[in-house]
């Protein structure tokens, strides 16, 4: 059988991980064949870790250069997601993207522009949680019509917590010119997407953000976001990397049923009519809508970012679908820049926001960033912390 030629930009803890599950054998249409990464302690780790045939590159685009590779992983701080993903596209290289798909919106335009220019190129983006049964039933659910409208959805995810160490882990954590946000774009990418994916984009947001409030950073760490969708409903999301013990429920009420994911499952509560039917007819004061709740059927598989990784290996091969086509990634990504943007402007914003605008403001505050000047690079043992349905 056929492999792909797979290469990897950026052998941190994400790229680690992507290349041990493929050297280990769980994506047999991928043979790792490069990596490439700036930092010459990392390619020293992964020559002593990675089979002999790998080749080692100290800058992406030399790799990309290289004739070795048919495939690329970019699993390198956000910034550069955009950028090396084109220079792939450029190169007819098919590519996987790490999320978030990019700091602004601005940028990851000109990505999927450019990946318009290219339909031979495989275009995916890494949103591992869209394979998650439990989300990927909520989307059935509400996208089948069979309860109705989306009157309310409320996403409480505060079991991001990160003591001071985390952020101090690596010099680009955190900071406005090496991440370009905080909790919104290191640990909210996930939610952000399955929230679109699964209730559809908001038009405006309002949104207050704190910065450094829980630690010594200088990006938001505690987030509070309103919505509001076309059709009228309403949706909030709260985030924070500074709750030691937080919550991560995901409630939507609908016109006949209410849906909530938490603590690794699901539950659907059931009403006999939509609470519209029931208010015109009932003639009791403070009687409520009957419902039931519902036995939920799910397949029970979350192959997280190995399913990705098959996928997109598929795609390339037999032209199976993705999990997330890399032009989706504009999705979430545009919902936390207007966070971000809201909370800069004081009010709120409606979507399509003003790009430009966005990115203006962002560079303001690159201007002053105050990036750590350790030049520390702390790999961290991170078994455990990328699956589950978070
Ligand atoms: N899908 C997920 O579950 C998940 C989980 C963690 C991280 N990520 C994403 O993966 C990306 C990397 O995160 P990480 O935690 O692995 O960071 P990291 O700091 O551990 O690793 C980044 C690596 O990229 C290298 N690098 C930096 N700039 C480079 C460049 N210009 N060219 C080549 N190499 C370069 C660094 O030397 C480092 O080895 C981020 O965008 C992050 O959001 C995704």
């Amino acid at each position: 059988m056929t492999k792909i030629k797979l290469g990897i930009v950026g052998i941190g803890n994400m790229g680690s991980y992507h290349a041990q599950n493929i050297t280990g054998g769980k994506c047999p249409d991928l043979e790792l064949a490069a990596v490439a990464d700036i930092n010459p302690e990392r390619i020293e780790w992964a020559k002593a870790t990675f089979p002999e045939q790998v080749k080692y590159f100290s800058t992406a685009e030399e790799m990309f250069d290289s004739g070795r590779i048919e495939a690329c992983i970019i699993s390198v701080p956000h910034y550069y997601h955009a950028k090396y993903a084109i220079e792939c596209m450029k190169r007819g290289i098919h590519v996987m993207v790490e999320k978030p798909a990019g700091v602004y919106t601005k940028q990851v335009r000109e990505m999927n522009e450019e990946s318009d220019k290219h339909p031979e190129v495989v275009f995916g983006m890494m949103f591992n949680q869209r394979t998650n049964h439990i989300y990927r039933k909520m989307r059935e659910l509400v996208q089948s019509g069979e309860y109705g409208g989306i009157r309310r959805t409320n996403w409480i995810i505060t079991d991001w917590y990160r003591p001071q160490a985390y952020y101090d882990s690596g010099d680009w954590r955190a900071t406005w010119s090496g991440e370009g946000g905080g909790v919104l774009l290191n640990q909210c990418p996930h939610q952000l997407d399955l929230w679109q994916w699964i209730c559809g984009m908001p038009k405006t947001v309002e949104s207050h953000l704190s910065y450094g409030r829980w630690h010594d950073i200088e990006v938001e760490d505690d987030v509070t976001t309103y919505v509001e969708y076309p059709n009228g409903a309403t949706g909030v999301f709260v985030t924070s990397t500074g709750d030691a013990h937080g919550t991560n429920r995901f409630e939507i009420q609908l016109d006949k049923a209410k849906i909530v994911a938490e603590n690794d499952s699901l539950s659907v509560l059931e009403y006999d009519m939509t609470e519209q039917q029931f208010s015109k007819e009932n003639k009791i004061p403070f009687a409520t809508v009957p419902a039931h709740s519902v036995q939920v059927v799910t397949d029970g598989l979350n192959e997280q970012h190995i399913g990705v990784l098959n996928a997109w290996a598929g795609a390339i091969l037999r032209g199976e679908p993705l999990v997330a086509k890399g032009t989706e990634g504009i999705n979430g990504l545009t919902i936390s820049n207007a966070m971000h943007l809201s909370d800069w402007l004081g009010k709120k914003v409606s979507i399509p926001f003003d790009e430009e605008l966005f990115y203006n403001e962002l560079m303001k505050r690159v201007a002053v960033s105050r990036r750590k000047e350790t030049g520390k690079s702390v790999f961290a043992d991170t078994s455990g912390t990328y699956g589950g349905n978070k």
